[in-house]
């Protein structure tokens, strides 16, 4: 708790939203919970890594690559990226101390703190009004553009926020989420490079005899585009939110 709170107060964060929405507080609680559950996430990291390898090699070129959603830098084959890439660049709204460290080691990557939304700014003042992303859009070496486990976390922290803070209905705060996401794919659809979706397909959550309890669409009833290739990652083990229930997401990847 101690060090969660330092973390916390020491982390440097260039938007305002990244604290006062809370995703500061997600991203320390999400590196905690990475800890706990190593051996369950490490194989969806690697998973992440291969996908991402696989879609440098599909590059023609390999001026610029972007990560959007890069968050810990666990699932990102950084030494790789940075051996055949001129430029790593990696996006995420929130870097702690442990990915500014890492970052370091290599001196053609780039971490930028960023909004890939281009619409915190309004949302957090209440205003449910989704812009169309257009950063990078016109840099020409961007080869490779990889969303990674980021576009159904999209609308999550917005959504709750306008509903709690804002008093956004349940129909209203549908459509922002679906906004979001749809914007998101807009946007990622304009790069000229190769572009690889990496994100959750479905979630289910199992009880002790591993009959499934729960199914939810983290998608928001959008559909995702075809997955190439799909693995199992036990998010939620048994014991880490309930002695009773855990939870599985499968995770696809695509090249759009
Ligand atoms: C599920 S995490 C994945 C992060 C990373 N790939 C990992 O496994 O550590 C989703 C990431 O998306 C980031 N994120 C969510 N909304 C964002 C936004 N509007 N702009 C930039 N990053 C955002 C979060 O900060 C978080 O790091």
């Amino acid at each position: 708790m101690i060090w969660e709170m330092w973390q916390y107060l020491t982390t440097p964060t260039k938007f305002t939203e990244a604290k006062t929405m809370g995703y500061l507080k997600e991203a320390i609680a999400m590196a905690a919970r990475a800890k706990r559950c190593q051996p369950q996430w490490n194989a969806h990291y690697e998973h992440c890594q291969q996908a991402i390898l696989q879609a440098a090699n599909r590059a023609v070129q390999k001026r610029k690559v972007l990560i959007l959603g890069a968050g810990s830098l666990n699932d990102i084959p950084l030494t790789e990226l940075c051996a055949s890439f001129q430029q790593v660049i990696l996006v995420d709204l929130v870097f702690l101390d442990s990915a500014r460290k890492l970052a370091l080691k290599y001196p053609n990557l780039s971490l930028v703190e960023h909004d890939v939304t281009e619409s915190l700014e309004w949302l957090s003042s209440g205003r449910d009004m989704v812009q169309q992303p257009q950063a990078w859009l016109d840099d020409p070496q961007i080869d490779l553009v990889v969303s990674l486990n980021l576009v159904t976390q999209i609308p999550l922290i917005p959504v709750k926020w306008l509903m709690s803070d804002y008093g956004l209905n349940e129909e209203d705060a549908d459509i922002v989420g679906k906004q979001l996401i749809v914007a998101h794919l807009n946007y990622l659809k304009q790069f000229s490079g190769e572009v690889c979706l990496i994100a959750d397909r479905n979630s289910r959550e199992f009880n002790v005899a591993g009959d499934v309890v729960d199914e939810f669409d983290p998608w928001w009833d959008i559909e995702p585009p075809r997955a190439q290739t799909t693995w199992d990652w036990e998010i939620i083990p048994l014991g880490e939110a309930s002695n009773e229930t855990w939870q599985k997401n499968t995770v696809g990847v695509s090249f759009l």
